[in-house]
């Protein structure tokens, strides 16, 4: 197909889009549901409607921008990735698949071709686990994945505040019941993305067809000794919950080692100490665990083994180690069909590529449970994400978006 990528003015979105931010730039924050995100949602959806996309949002503000087909009910052919952002990050992370999949559906249009299957954008609420603590979770609704106990109306932000409450004041409405899509809804999905690592520019290679994705878990532990003050109460007679937590911050990072493989990883990313002043010994801590592998039993292995050291901690501290699993899942192997498809139409550019994993998790994650899924990525410098200084050059976001359209149009045929 004769395509052609509008690079000026993709690279220009993405600046703009950036702009919607909580922090000055070059970082940026975008937490879900905050005056950010609402404002980057409608900018998106500006863009979506000016290309002539039907929007539509769901219960939980997952929305949806639909290129018809010539055959409207056959299963569509969907892209899309999420533009929130952890805070104190960069630019394109999720916003390159937003963007690069309109990008790529535009030009398509230009380029004269008549889907048969629709094409649909999708933008996934809340990829990050920032505000509620679990990532994904639109497109784990969406794949009927978010069930009881976590689900909409006990998933709440560190201040207690409900995704109902949260959704409400956004103005998504409607029952979280009717945000699940049946198999089959989706002819195949696929999501570009940066890499997140620093393979791809290591080898020269423009881009990655990714053929699985690691599975993330993610544990909330709350640690519990007895405070007192910093002068008076002696070294023997303390059970410091700050020391005990810092123990296991260790035991994490040995635990995830321990493995010997490359792919098993382990980080304790937020510690809240309590109550948080100098002359106080802690008494209560709480630490967030992200420990991730693409070989299920392995990771739940490292899951036990930091189970069994927190029991030693606690017993040897007398401190109590009380966790709660937040997400434990499992890892997704993409669609080979799926893959292929994105193989061919990076040979039909003359673009090199590589099969590979990915170690991120990705809303593509739970669209492989509903329909066929596979991911593009393109370089990102230095492997760097989630940092102000993530980038991701114009040549090869044209280039990732170039692939998408020819894999999207030989899919939506
Ligand atoms: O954490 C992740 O893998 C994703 O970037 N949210
Ligand atoms: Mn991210
Ligand atoms: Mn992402």
């Amino acid at each position: 197909m004769n395509l052609e990528i509008r690079i000026g003015e993709l690279t220009r979105d993405l600046a703009l889009l950036a702009m919607f931010s909580g922090d000055p730039a070059p970082a940026v924050t975008r937490v879900v549901f905050s005056e950010q995100d609402l404002q980057a949602r409608k900018f998106v959806k500006d863009r979506c409607l000016r290309a002539g996309l039907t929007v539509r949002e769901d219960a939980v503000g997952n929305t949806f921008a639909r290129w018809t087909g010539a055959e409207p009910d056959l299963p569509a052919v969907a892209t899309g990735s999420h533009i929130d952002a952890i805070p104190n990050a960069g630019a394109y992370d999720g916003t390159v698949g937003v963007l690069g999949g309109l990008e790529a559906i535009r030009a398509l249009q230009r380029s004269g071709f008549r889907p048969r299957r629709s094409v649909e954008l999708i933008v996934f609420s809340a990829e990050e686990p920032t505000r509620f603590g679990i990532g994904c979770f639109g497109s784990r609704m969406l794949a009927g994945l978010l069930d009881a106990p976590l689900d909409g109306s006990t998933l709440r932000d560190k201040d207690g505040k409900t995704l109902e409450e949260w959704r409400a004041e956004a103005g998504f409405h409607g029952a979280t019941a009717s945000v699940p899509l049946p198999p089959g809804h989706y002819h195949a999905f696929v999501e570009l993305h940066i890499e997140q690592g620093p393979l791809l520019e290591a080898r020269g290679i423009p881009l990655g067809v990714v053929t699985a994705i690691a599975a993330p878990a993610s544990l909330r532990m709350w640690i519990e000794g007895e405070g007192g003050h910093a002068g008076a109460l002696l070294m023997p007679d303390r059970h410091d919950a700050f020391c005990a937590a810092a123990e296991i911050v260790l035991v994490v990072e040995s635990a995830a080692r321990s493995t010997g493989a490359v792919d098993t990883v382990g980080t304790v990313g937020v510690c809240d100490v309590f109550p948080g002043a100098v002359n106080s010994v802690p008494s209560r801590v709480r630490l967030e665990v992200d420990v991730r592998d693409t070989d299920l039993a392995r990771r739940d292995g490292v899951l036990a083994s930091i189970e069994r050291e927190c029991g030693e901690v606690s017993a040897r501290r007398g401190v109590t180690v009380r966790t709660e699993i937040v997400n434990r899942d499992r890892p997704a192997a993409c669609d080979s069909g799926v893959v292929e498809a994105l193989a061919r139409a990076a040979a039909a550019h003359g673009l090199a590529y590589r099969k590979m994993v990915s170690r991120a998790y990705h809303d593509t994650l739970f669209m492989s449970q509903i329909a066929p899924a596979a991911m593009l990525f393109i370089p990102c410098r230095g492997g760097i994400s989630h940092r102000p200084d993530e980038f991701a050059a114009p040549e090869a976001i044209a280039a990732g978006a170039l692939v998408l359209a020819e894999a999207l149009g030989e899919l939506a045929s």
